[in-house]
């Protein structure tokens, strides 16, 4: 297996069943606050099969004519995004190793079929500050290679409580979602993964 790059964490099983249930549940009252959506790729406008939404100060969404970015309110509704989680400040704290909170917190929903191609967390000012990021339901097959796209990548399968710290060189390493493994996790009520990604935006 390809050596992984510096500063890249796999914290397997961090949060407890009890943990992954309480956040689980938090989740549900962000999506019923600012629901998911589907973000469509810059330029093509090709629908993503990864469903989105988020909560903090700042989002990042996606749509055919303005392309990635961050912004205060759901592309959809219009409405400033819930906050983030108090256990997921917590969770920032206990292993990101940075001073300031997280100014953004992704969901993703992932569906049995859908998947994430390889990219780079590139459109935040603040690259000193890690990703850290956390699997809920069912497992997947997470790649991560090298900050050029060509370089070698490993995979690895991130179940649910896996946290996963995307700091130092990894913080803009290549990663990406090859497939969901349906049915591996009985967490949440269907098939399907949630992934939850705090970031800092700004420096
Ligand atoms: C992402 O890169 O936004 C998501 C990664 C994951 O689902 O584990
Ligand atoms: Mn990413």
């Amino acid at each position: 297996m390809p050596v992984l790059p510096q500063g890249f964490r796999h914290l397997p099983d961090l949060l407890d069943r009890d943990a992954q249930h309480v956040l689980a549940e938090e989740v549900r009252a962000v999506v019923r606050a600012s629901p998911l959506y589907v973000p469509a790729m810059p330029g093509t406008g090709k629908p993503m099969s990864v469903r989105m939404t988020n909560c903090g100060q700042l989002g990042w969404v996606t749509d055919k004519e303005h392309g990635y970015r961050y912004q205060e309110t759901h592309p959809v509704t219009g409405a400033p995004w819930p906050p983030i989680p108090d256990r997921l400040l917590d969770l920032w704290r206990a292993v990101a190793d940075y001073p300031d909170p997280p100014q953004a917190c992704l969901v993703n929903f992932y569906s049995a079929g859908a998947r994430m191609g390889l990219h780079q967390d590139r459109d935040e000012q603040e690259f000193s500050a890690p990703v850290v990021s956390v699997s809920l339901g069912d497992d997947c097959l997470f790649r991560i290679g090298g900050t050029r796209r060509g370089d070698p990548t490993a995979s690895l399968r991130l179940r649910s409580g896996d946290v996963v710290v995307l700091g130092g060189e990894s913080r803009i390493a290549f990663h990406g979602v090859d497939r969901i493994y349906p049915g591996t996790s009985t967490l949440l009520k269907g098939e399907g993964r949630i992934n939850l990604t705090l970031r800092r935006v700004t420096g």
